[in-house]
């Protein structure tokens, strides 16, 4: 039966580095708080010419080039961000133009940290349909350029970076089982309030803090565990996996403390469970390709590996998705 599969994978994060030490002399906070209660020691942060564009494109050029395929190859380019480039026209089709995929159709998804599971699920259905279809999914944030740089609740924990992926389909490995979910009820839990249709910016809001990324940090945390271990076992259930089936969980990279929890309740050991955020914060949609891609340079994964990728974000928005590696 066909299969999508990832068959090759890339990330950018911009070489400026902001550590936690950095961070002391901009807001009060210290190192110390920040490990204990997050994990993170650093996060990369883009310059200002660096856009959603100009990461997600030198991810997309690595995994072009991994793949061994041109970018006129490519038939479908879907853009997971909520910090793209411009209102309109979508960050997809500037990438698209700056690597010249000029056969492609492609467009944005706005799912916030889930980005990338809805994405690749999006490229799934695409690769079903016709099995020849080749399709670069990019998931790119460029966080600093929401975060609130004088709330210490937030612009402690976020970062910037980029990851492509490139989709084919394939007889024996490649996308399993796929679960998806949102609670909409819930999307003023983290948010952007102002600069939208709801409430354009203008002269009477501009340095108003709703204009950054706000949000319920002790709310977030619960559902982000609850809705992450949920889509964890509902995939295993799905894929008919046991525990001890599984050579990697990639989680959503917020906060150590929420991937623990995870990671006690399912009962797996520590070298199962992938851990970068103590590099990058968290990078929203970017997240899971980061990920992936640095466990599959590191010679973590390799093929027929049983993997499962979780994420959860604003929206809210979660799931799951099992992958024979
Ligand atoms: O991307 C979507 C997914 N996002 C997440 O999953 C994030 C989920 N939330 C979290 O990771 C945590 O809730 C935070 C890291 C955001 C906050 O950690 P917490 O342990 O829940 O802290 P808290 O909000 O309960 O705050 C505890 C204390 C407060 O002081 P008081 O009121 O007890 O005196 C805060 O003011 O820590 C204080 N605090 C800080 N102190 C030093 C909050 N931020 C900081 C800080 N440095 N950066």
């Amino acid at each position: 039966m066909v299969k999508a599969k990832i068959t090759s994978l890339g990330h950018y994060v911009p070489e400026k580095i902001l550590t936690n030490f950095d961070l002391e002399k901009m807001v009060e906070t210290s190192d110390e708080w920040i490990v204990k209660r997050t994990g993170i020691k650093e996060r990369h942060i883009a310059e200002k010419n660096e856009y959603a564009s100009t990461m997600g494109v030198k991810a997309a050029k690595l995994a072009i080039e991994r793949a061994g395929i041109s970018p006129l190859d490519i038939d479908i380019i879907i853009c997971a961000t909520i910090t793209g480039d411009y209102v309109t026209p979508s960050t997809a089709c500037i990438i698209q133009s700056e690597i010249g995929a000029e056969k492609a159709f492609s467009f944005d998804i706005s799912v916030a940290c889930s980005g990338f599971l809805y994405a690749i699920s999006i490229a799934e259905k695409f690769i079903l349909e016709d099995p020849s279809k080749k399709i670069l999914v990019v998931a790119v944030e460029k966080l600093s350029s929401i975060t609130n740089w004088q709330d210490r609740s937030t612009c402690v924990l976020f970062g910037d970076g980029a990851g492509a992926a490139i989709l084919e389909s394939d007889e024996n490995s490649g996308i399993c089982k796929t679960f998806l979910k949102s609670d909409g009820r819930l999307y003023d839990y983290l948010m952007v309030a102002l600069g939208g249709s709801h409430e354009p910016l203008d002269i009477n809001n501009i340095n108003s803090p709703l204009r950054y990324l706000t949000m319920q940090g002790n709310a977030v945390f619960k559902h982000a565990v609850n809705k992450m271990l949920e889509s964890i076992e509902k995939v295993m259930e799905l894929s008919f996996w046991k525990k001890e089936d599984l050579k990697m969980v990639f989680t959503h990279q917020a906060n150590i403390r929420i991937i623990e929890s995870i990671r006690k309740s399912l009962d797996l050991e520590e070298e199962k469970v992938f851990i970068n955020l103590e590099k990058y914060g968290n990078t929203s949609a970017a997240t899971l390709p980061i990920a992936l891609d640095e466990a599959v340079q590191k010679g973590l994964l390799k093929r027929g590996d049983k993997i499962i990728l979780s994420s959860f974000g604003g929206g809210f928005t979660w799931g799951a998705i099992s992958i024979v590696w």
